[in-house]
């Protein structure tokens, strides 16, 4: 999904003809900065649907329905990963100066957060 254009003077990365996408991106964020082997996210969304890239480095993706636990690798930035709502998640940096790109379906709204697991395991049970 996300492409690659390269010459002497480096790198361009673009988005572009989104066939994969399944919803219309409200907003963009990126996150970096993040020392190695921090693991950030610890949530799931309510509503929301995001669409992740590792633009730069190696960052590792755990995702989590309540049942099964699946990690995945980003390590180029043509791989990208579709993290669904109601789907507990969990980013690790491998590598330092590593950029997470997320396209998402909704405008942030902390009320669309389940920040706590057990609440996350409960939400799911009783929220079809
Ligand atoms: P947070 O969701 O805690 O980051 P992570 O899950 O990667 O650890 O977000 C960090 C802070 O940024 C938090 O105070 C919420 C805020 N934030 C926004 O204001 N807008 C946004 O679009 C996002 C994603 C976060």
């Amino acid at each position: 999904m996300l492409r690659i254009g390269s010459n002497e003077k480096g790198y361009l990365s673009f988005l572009e003809g989104i066939k994969e996408l399944s919803f219309i991106i409200k907003r963009v964020y990126f996150v970096y900065g993040v020392p190695e082997n921090i693991v950030r996210g610890f949530h799931a969304h309510k509503i929301t649907d995001q669409i992740v890239f590792c633009s730069f480095g190696k960052i590792e993706i755990l995702l989590d329905d309540g049942i099964n636990k699946q990690t995945y690798i980003l390590d180029n930035p043509e791989k990208f990963l579709l993290i669904q709502k109601r789907i507990w998640h969990e980013m690790k940096w491998l590598t330092k100066d590593s950029v997470l790109t997320v396209v998402a379906s909704e405008k942030y709204n902390e009320e669309d957060y389940i920040r706590d697991y057990q609440k996350f395991i409960h939400y799911i049970n009783n929220n079809n």
